[in-house]
């Protein structure tokens, strides 16, 4: 029977899957991401591999894994993680799992903003530490979303849902940045657009929401804060070497933008130095798609592109190179 090795133990829907089918399923029990010599040990002979984001699945880990591994299933929407040009070379299917966490890291990505723009958490340490004396006129004022424009920087899924809540939820105008115009959004949301630069002096809101590739690395750096405006807001949900952090504490600091709402971060899981005392900015622990749903489907939906290949069907959500 066909093994079956996942990275760190996962919501069990997708593992009651594998093991309906009779696969031996090997999990990691550690409560820590695999050390990489336990994961070039544990993945010996196995014929699918379930990773994580938190693990680099480079060549060496294929090979490892020897001859039979047919597919690498990444639990998680991006494959930064995953050495895809390898997998290829070695005929290894990659697969992700979009879609099913879009409206997770959406509803997330609004958490984040409401939450900066309406100073939440400071509100909070401001009550716990027994510091509100009565209502003031002038006390922890924020900055409302209606009316207000949303840039959209990646115009896919998440971007996508991020969008249709900001306009018809919110009442915001949305621009957006892509690799190409999309005719169809524009015309159902009246969303503009924009060339990156303009995207950033015009916006009250930054939003990222493209894949970690070369070409978006420190994407948002230095120049592009100077750009903003200094009310804005910037909001992370995607990977966190898209922002140069380091350059954004630097702009937290100085009040070059007003605030950020962050769930990810360069060299995770350590937010840059100064970032964590800062008042202006929101911190969450990569959990954007951290429901109950959103991380039992993606259990399944790893799970399924498992059984497909393994059963030589075409996987339903392949990485495509
Ligand atoms: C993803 O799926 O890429 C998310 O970052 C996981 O939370």
């Amino acid at each position: 029977m066909p093994t079956v090795f996942i990275t760190r133990k996962i919501p069990d829907s997708g593992i009651k899957l594998l093991k309906s089918k009779g696969y031996v399923v090997r999990v990691y029990s550690g409560d820590k991401p695999i050390p990489r010599a336990e994961l070039l040990r544990r993945v010996r002979g196995a014929d699918a591999t379930l990773s994580l984001l938190t693990d680099k699945i480079d060549a060496a880990v294929m090979d490892a894994a020897g001859r039979r591994l047919k597919i690498i299933a990444n639990y998680a929407v991006g494959f930064d993680n995953v050495d895809v040009k390898a997998a290829a070379a070695r005929k290894i299917v990659v697969t992700n799992t979009p879609g099913v966490l879009t409206e997770a890291v959406a509803e997330h990505t609004f958490a984040l903003m409401m939450a900066v723009a309406r100073r939440i958490p400071e509100s909070d340490v401001f009550m716990r530490g027994g510091r509100y004396h009565g209502w003031e006129p002038e006390l922890l004022l924020g900055m409302e979303l209606q009316g207000k424009t949303l840039g959209i920087i990646g115009l896919g899924r998440i971007g996508f849902r991020v969008a249709e809540i900001a306009v018809r939820g919110m009442g915001m105008k949305v621009t957006y940045n892509d690799v190409k115009p999309n005719a169809d959004f524009e015309k159902q949301f009246g969303g503009r657009f924009l060339r990156l630069d303009d995207l950033l002096r015009t916006s009250d809101i930054v939003s990222i929401h493209v894949p970690l590739l070369p070409t978006t690395r420190h994407l948002i750096d230095a120049k592009k804060f100077a750009m903003m405006k200094k009310t804005a807001i910037l909001i992370n949900t995607s990977r966190g070497p898209i922002v140069d952090e380091k350059a954004l504490v630097i702009a937290l600091r100085r009040r070059i933008i007003a605030g950020a709402g962050l769930d990810v971060f360069e060299f995770e899981p350590k937010p840059a130095p100064g970032l964590a005392k800062l008042s202006n900015v929101v911190l969450t622990p990569h959990t954007a798609s951290a429901t109950h749903e959103a991380r039992q489907a993606m259990s399944l939906l790893a799970a399924e592109n498992i059984v497909a290949v393994l059963t030589g069907k075409q996987p339903l959500t392949a990485v495509k190179i």
